[in-house]
């Protein structure tokens, strides 16, 4: 049976005893600032275990992505060691909220094990929870079970707990023997032996674990159970590692294909490589982007073990993101998510191998550092997590390199500073006000965080309940005009009066389902009595609602522009800008950058109306909405279309028609990470404010330059090129006023009959330097013929003296320079004692002046 199948099997199982499906969420769990990664299928549940969240369905069967390499549920050091461990695994799950119980979860469990999927009874074992008697009798009468196959467990076995805090109680697994000989069964092997796969967990949610450990009673009791598909599936298909079952193979295959290596010869490298594809590839598509903090970093340290292990197959170049589209293929019409990221999942492991390549050879090369620094026998903690972080390397890859040295590696030093790094990745989680937690004081009762702030600005509402903390106050109140930040749009800010009293708020927040404004008291002894009027800053508001459509509008700009490869990859939509990330893989040019504008622009001039629409979510997608990277949406979405151009699910707060932005201005276009572009835009007047100032700073250049403004570029371009040419020139005048230049022409001098002949290329600035030098040389010759030759501005000229008493003779120097010039393409002349002349090509002076100094003492002996 294909995994698709036993999927499929297991919800339509559930659907018919009045379950409903509810579709998986992101991997990056929503609204959960304890959890890193979705890492059971009951996370999206937490609310309604807790009694925070009304209960839409009372049944529910899912599918669920899950994670597991960081927190209380981690798997990752089992993972390729066994068959049966992964980092990213899928988990089929039932659930009961406050309806049916613990009989009618186990007589389904094994109704469905052993009567649909027909597994072998004898291979089936239950465990329970020591002090849940309840239970054990359950197994005993309401299944066929074997009583001698219910063994009792302890706490780590049989109570499952969701994280440090949260959700809570005793289960009961299912575990199945996949030893060859059934006759070879112990009892002692479960949840010991790798024989024995635990296949389903059935929980009975009935307490809530506190910061201090403690539980508290919920007032309903619960059921959530959690089979791991690839485990299931690979038992239907009768293997004995998971590796080997459909869900795996064909990544393997290609592994051995990229590679030119076996599995079979190979198999610890080439598991921990697919499992991590699979989790890198889902988690990116849900949008974690490789980094050095929290959910990125995870990423990153996932993707680099990959890739050192693909070293160990031999491989050095990227190869991991090539096995991309073979997963894609395989899971991407139940995850459609996949598909659509596709280019950018690809880009991004490429990016981050490629990078881990050169952080690998400098790390190496800090190893070798660290080795020539050492004191001892031991590597210190902090250099161990130095190479850990900033190069990348894994502990146990350091520990190796350590070993081979004889050394050791101070794993305490380095636990240390590990646990400040997660004390860094912890406080970078986003604000969050724990509802549960506190002194919150009631005032009123009834339903809460109603919102109404789509359609009003100012309402006449109920304080339900409110905390002051640090001078600063919470409320929660029965209905609200006030947005809480989410999507990506800021929260909104304003006033909360009440007789009395007035609050100045100035945030809005989510936490789940409740709206938590924050703010401060202005005026009033306290919250003396609930009713009050709320009231939002409306123009701040508005301002927000501009960069909120001109956001869609952008984004589907940027598609058109770029490509479909374009996501949303974060947004923010502040009052006075917005900043969008979008996958992309270099920069925007200028061009494309005009031509987005030039869309929005338009868009912005059809004066398009906003439509809002309510719609199953479904029908939403077929239509086209763009949903987006790890957003959790229920099964009626909202649907904000500008015309045909633009469709996206969104809570946001919108204009009634484009025409109200106005004007839309991108202002700066950087890198955020690899793969991804960060843009910053304005709308309305501030983009306007934005274009006029920059006018009026382009008028001042042109006055000051005196031109027209078609003309300012050429003259700034001018202006550039001459700055150029006198900085050369003040060079030269540093350097050639620094030695006496005619000191070593004279060295070079050829006496001839008692007279002087000099001829020698010299370092000149201009002409009027050269002729300075020149008349330098004529008090210096005292009797004689002297030449100097300089280029400027890559021309060679000429400086030609003749004393006096030569003079007399009939040589003159202007004859000379006439003469000379024509050796260097030009000519020349002058007076008698002192002339210049000019030629053409620079090249060739050198040679000339030899020539010339040649010529020049011919004539002195043909004087005599
Ligand atoms: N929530 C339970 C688990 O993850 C079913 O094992």
């Amino acid at each position: 049976m294909d995994t698709k199948t036993v999927r499929q099997q297991f919800i339509d199982f559930f659907k018919e005893r009045d379950h409903s499906f509810v579709r998986s969420t992101p991997v990056v769990p929503v609204d959960d600032p304890t959890l890193l990664f979705t890492n059971a299928g009951m996370n999206q549940f937490k609310n309604i275990f807790l009694g925070k969240e009304e209960v839409k369905y009372p049944r529910v069967v899912n599918s669920q992505k899950c994670i597991r390499v960081s927190g209380k549920h981690n798997d990752l050091e089992e993972v390729g060691y066994d068959t049966f461990h992964h980092t990213f695994f899928e988990m089929l799950g039932n659930w009961s909220f406050g309806d049916y119980y613990k009989e009618e979860a186990i007589r389904w469990a094994w109704e469905l094990f052993t009567e649909v999927w027909e597994l072998p009874k004898e291979r089936l074992w239950a465990t329970v929870f020591k002090e849940d008697n309840e239970s054990e009798e359950l197994w005993k009468n309401v299944t066929d079970i074997d009583p001698n196959r219910v063994l009792k467990f302890g706490k780590r076995e049989n109570f499952w707990e969701m994280g440090e805090t949260g959700p809570c109680g005793p289960c009961s697994e299912i575990h199945y023997y996949v030893g060859k000989d059934v006759s070879k069964q112990n009892k002692k092997g479960i949840n010991v032996s790798d024989q024995y796969w635990e296949l389903w967990n059935l929980v009975f949610i009935q307490s809530n674990c506190m910061q201090d450990g403690s539980l508290e009673s919920l007032s309903q009791k619960h059921i959530d159970t959690g089979a791991g598909l690839e485990r299931i599936a690979a038992v239907l298909q009768h293997k004995t590692s998971n590796y080997q079952s459909d869900l795996f193979q064909p990544i393997i295959r290609e592994v051995e294909r990229l590679t030119d290596t076996l599995y079979k010869n190979n198999p610890v490298p080439h598991r921990v490589i697919v499992d991590h594809l699979r989790m890198m590839t889902f988690a990116i598509a849900d949008g974690v982007l490789p980094s050095n903090e929290g959910r990125g970093y995870v990423v990153r340290r996932i993707l680099r073990r990959a890739a050192r292990f693909s070293r160990n197959l031999g491989v050095h170049e990227p190869f991991i993101y090539r096995l991309v589209p073979t997963i894609i293929d395989m899971m991407g019409d139940i995850y459609p998510e996949l598909i659509e990221r596709k280019i950018h999942i690809e880009k991004v492991i490429k990016v981050e191998e490629e990078s881990f390549n050169a952080t690998l050879d400098r790390g190496l090369e800090n190893f070798q550092k660290i080795l020539a620094d050492l004191t001892a026998d031991v590597i210190p903690g902090d250099k161990a997590f130095k190479l850990y972080d900033t190069f990348g390397f894994p502990l146990d890859l350091t520990q190796q390199m350590a070993r081979e040295k004889g050394l050791l590696v101070d794993l305490k030093g380095f636990e240390q500073e590990m646990q400040a790094q997660r004390e860094r990745a912890r406080s970078s989680a986003r604000f969050h006000v724990d509802v549960a937690k506190g002194n919150w004081v009631e005032l009123t009762k009834g339903k809460d965080s109603e919102f109404i702030g789509y359609d009003e600005a100012k309402s006449k509402v109920q304080i339900r309940r409110y905390l002051i903390e640090n001078g600063k106050v919470f409320l929660i109140l029965d209905r609200t005009p006030f947005y809480g930040e989410s999507g990506g749009q800021i929260g909104d800010a304003g006033f909360i009066r009440g007789e009395r009293f007035t609050i100045e708020v100035v945030n809005t927040v989510k936490e789940g389902e409740n709206f938590i404004h924050i703010g401060k008291m202005m005026s009033g002894d306290g919250i003396e009595s609930p009713e009050v009027t709320a009231e939002i800053d409306i123009n701040r508001r508005n301002a927000i609602k501009l960069n909120h459509t001109a956001t869609h509008l952008m984004h589907k700009a940027l598609k058109l522009v770029l490509g479909d490869h374009v996501h949303q990859a974060g947004s923010l939509v502040h009052s006075d800008y917005l900043r969008f990330d979008l996958t992309h893989y270099e920069k925007m040019t200028p061009e494309q950058i005009r031509k987005v504008e030039e869309i929005v622009n338009r868009e912005i001039r059809e004066n398009i109306p906003i439509e809002i629409s309510y719609k199953d979510f479904e029908k939403a997608r077929q239509e086209g909405a763009v949903a987006l990277f790890g957003e959790k949406y229920g099964e009626k979405v909202r649907v904000v279309s500008a015309g045909d151009f633009s469709k996206e699910l969104c809570g946001g707060t919108h204009v009634t028609s484009t025409g109200e932005i106005g004007f839309f201005k991108i202002t700066e276009e950087s890198s955020l990470a690899a793969g991804v572009r960060r843009i910053f835009a304005m709308t309305g007047s501030k983009a306007v404010d934005y274009i006029l100032n920059g006018f009026d700073i382009l008028s001042q250049v042109q006055e000051l330059l005196n031109c027209s403004k078609e003309q300012v570029i050429k003259r700034v371009s001018k202006l550039l090129e001459q700055k150029k040419v006198l900085e050369k020139r003040l060079r030269k005048k540093q350097t050639v006023g620094k030695s006496d230049v005619l000191v070593s022409v004279m060295k070079e001098c050829e006496e001839v009959n008692g007279r002087n002949v000099v001829a020698s290329v010299v370092d000149v600035i201009d002409m009027d330097h050269l002729k300075n030098l020149g008349d330098q040389l004529l008090t210096k010759l005292k009797s004689g013929i002297g030449v100097l030759g300089g280029v400027i501005d890559d021309k060679p000229n000429l400086v030609c003296v003749v004393t006096k008493d030569l003079n007399k003779k009939g040589i003159k120097a202007g004859d000379l320079a006439r003469k000379f010039g024509q050796m260097i393409g030009g000519g020349g002349g002058g007076k008698p004692h002192l002339a210049t002349a000019g030629g053409k090509n620079p090249d060739v002076l050198n040679d000339v002046i030899k020539k010339i100094k040649k010529e020049s003492v011919k004539i002195v002996r043909g004087n005599e």
